[in-house]
């Protein structure tokens, strides 16, 4: 058993680019799974930014395999757009590390004009979606008329077959339902066949297999989740989510493998909460508790720059998130982020109509008028990003880092204080 399954607990934006790229050292493959262009994961490497969307976190070391599954949405342009930003700045020298599931759908540029479209007219009831096309690209798919990676490489006259086909439902909503521009036919295929080129070295016919034979060889295969449980479009706050899954059962019909190599689910979680876009958030704070999170944990979108919704650490959603993935450790993120604040509050209950919710309730009517409980702690004034030993972390953090793991009954297996490489206390080895 030598998967380990990476998974956002929240609302995304948890910190998963940095663990997976701190965790890439010790891993011979990482896999993206699922989503798009919507994802973006924040790498801080000596100092400089790299922000990913598509290409999973571990393309930052030379010998870490990298693997773009099925399940993921791909918007190509945005795929060649990031290879040269990273091969401009001396990564991916070796065209063989990224391999790119033949079976992936392709997000087409009529996807993003539909999702804007749609979010223009929704107004006020809108998702807050990322406006990236994810879930016209995932819709295609379930309808069956997405194209795939494979059919890049089909010839010209076959291609357009496709797109025409692909296209013509989209563009009659477009024009007709919404009265907005829709990209043509032409367009499309013209920006299909200038990616064409560029991605012909990554192809993989059979990502599953290849996927397969590393974990049979007993390889260290890291699975990358994107956004987080409670976007999960079946389990999360619907219809407030994204339109894939994103639980870690999700990686194993995604990357089409088995459950029996998985070893680990480690559970990504924000010492605190966030959340971007519309829906509920039962314990978002305000004024100047949520300015400090938001300026202190730089909490704006790595993908639309919106800043995101700031709140306490809510331990029912955690509980909700540890059950729906079988979360089986924790790394604990961004605790730094807490460092100054006078009180910091958990959330350990919720209250509805007078009653105290014991499970986390997905249905957005119950949920928008959840009421938090909370248990509040002392802070602390101590910055964090030079510690490297439990021991050394102010006692009120131990206190609030103990509170949660004997609530939650879970070990946390790092924490991450800083968002540099070297900003992490290890407690336990990953493999
Ligand atoms: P979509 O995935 O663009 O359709 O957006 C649906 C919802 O998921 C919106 O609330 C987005 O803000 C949210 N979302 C999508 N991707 C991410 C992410 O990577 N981090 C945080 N929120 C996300």
């Amino acid at each position: 058993m030598s998967g380990i399954i990476i998974v956002g607990s929240q609302w995304g934006d948890e910190g998963k680019g940095k663990i997976v790229d701190v965790f890439s050292a010790q891993s011979d493959f990482v896999v993206r799974y699922h989503g798009g262009s919507n994802a973006g994961h924040t790498l801080n490497v000596n100092g400089k930014k790299t922000v990913l969307h598509l290409i999973p976190s571990g393309i930052l070391h030379d010998n870490v395999q990298c693997v773009i599954a099925a399940g993921v949405a791909l918007d190509v342009q945005g795929a060649v757009k990031e290879i040269e930003q990273l091969k401009a700045a001396g990564y991916l020298q070796n065209p063989k590390q990224l391999l790119i599931s033949e079976s992936a759908s392709l997000l087409l540029d009529d996807h993003p004009a539909l999702d804007k479209a749609r979010e223009e007219r929704a107004g006020k009831s809108k998702i807050g979606t990322t406006g990236k096309g994810i879930g016209p690209a995932y819709e295609a798919r379930s309808a069956r008329k997405s194209l795939i990676f494979s059919d890049l490489f089909l010839s010209d006259a076959d291609l357009q077959d496709k797109v025409e086909k692909a296209s013509a439902e989209t563009r009659f909503l477009l024009q007709e339902y919404y009265k907005v521009e829709a990209p043509t036919t032409r367009q499309i295929l013209d920006n299909l066949k200038k990616v064409r080129p560029f991605l012909q070295d990554y192809r993989c016919s059979n990502a599953s297999s290849v996927i397969h034979q590393a974990l049979e060889q007993k390889k260290k295969v890291l699975f990358e989740g994107a956004q987080g449980t409670l976007l999960d479009l079946l389990h999360g706050t619907y219809p407030y989510v994204t339109s894939s899954s994103t639980l870690a059962g999700a990686a194993l019909s995604y990357c089409g493998i088995g459950w029996s190599h998985i070893r680990k689910v480690i559970g990504i979680t924000k010492a605190y909460t966030t959340r971007v876009g519309e829906g509920p958030f039962p314990s978002e704070c305000h004024h100047a508790e949520a300015k400090h999170l938001e300026i202190k944990g730089m909490e704006k979108g790595s993908t639309t720059s919106r800043p995101r919704r700031c709140g306490w650490l809510d331990l029912v959603a955690l509980k909700y998130a540890i059950r729906v993935n079988g979360i089986t450790h924790l790394a604990l993120m961004k605790g730094d982020v807490l460092s100054g604040l006078k009180k910091i509050k958990v959330c350990t209950g919720y209250k509805y109509k007078g009653q105290i919710l014991q499970e986390y309730p997905v249905h957005f009517h119950i949920l928008k008028s959840c009421e938090p409980i909370y248990t509040e702690f002392e802070g602390w004034d101590q910055e964090l990003q030079d510690v490297r030993d439990i021991e050394d972390l102010p006692e009120q953090f131990r206190t609030y880092i103990g509170f949660i793991e004997k609530e939650l009954n879970i070990t946390c297996s790092m924490i991450s204080i800083g968002p540099q490489r070297d900003e992490t206390i290890w407690l336990q080895p990953l493999f």
